[in-house]
């Protein structure tokens, strides 16, 4: 295991029953409390993209936290991808299914020029929908997609393969 990913693994809590019966949550919650931990996960990706990369997108809401900070070390600006009906428009939306129903995430138009080179960032990769539905928002606004880095990937719930067309980096898996 790599020193980033076992930093990771040992930051995390398990929630059984969270937030439903049967699901075991994944709390980012001791990770971003550990000024130690948090550092040391914006300052991996900051060495990995450092001169790469012209603006980080954040998905609602965890990835704003890793999104943020990422975007304040490389000096970029940060652009969020968000639930539908929270920003104002003009906007792009995509739809994704869940195991339940679905969602709709939103990008503003013009948040993002054309041909940027895009950091897209979350907390979890669990099916792989949400981070889907993100980056084809960004390439709908004409951007480009450089890569994606989530903090941790739930193995087995096809979230890697949905998005093999892209430069995918999580730091640690369970
Ligand atoms: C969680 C997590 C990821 C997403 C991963 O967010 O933070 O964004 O699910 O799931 P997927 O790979 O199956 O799409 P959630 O939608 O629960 O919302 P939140 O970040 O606002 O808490
Ligand atoms: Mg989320």
């Amino acid at each position: 295991m790599s020193a980033i990913a076992a930093i990771v693994a040992g930051s995390l809590r398990n929630v059984p029953d969270f937030p439903s019966p049967g699901i075991l949550f994944k709390d980012i919650g001791p990770l971003i409390a550990d000024p130690v931990a948090f550092a040391a996960v914006i300052e991996h990706w900051r060495a990995r993209h450092t001169g790469r990369l012209e603006v980080i997108v954040g998905i609602d809401a965890r990835g704003f936290i890793f999104g943020a900070a990422l975007a304040h070390a490389l000096g970029t600006g940060f652009v969020p991808v968000r639930k539908a009906g929270k920003l104002p428009g003009p906007t792009i939306e995509r739809s994704y299914d869940l195991e339940y129903g679905s969602a709709t995430l939103a990008i503003q138009v013009g948040a993002i020029s054309a041909g940027q080179r895009a950091f897209v960032v979350d907390d979890v990769l669990a099916t792989g929908g949400t981070a889907e539905a993100a980056c084809r928002l960004v390439e709908e606004v004409g951007a480009e997609v450089a890569g994606i880095g989530i903090v941790l990937e739930l193995a087995g719930l096809g979230g890697r393969p949905r998005l093999a067309e892209w430069d995918l980096e999580t730091l640690a898996t369970a």
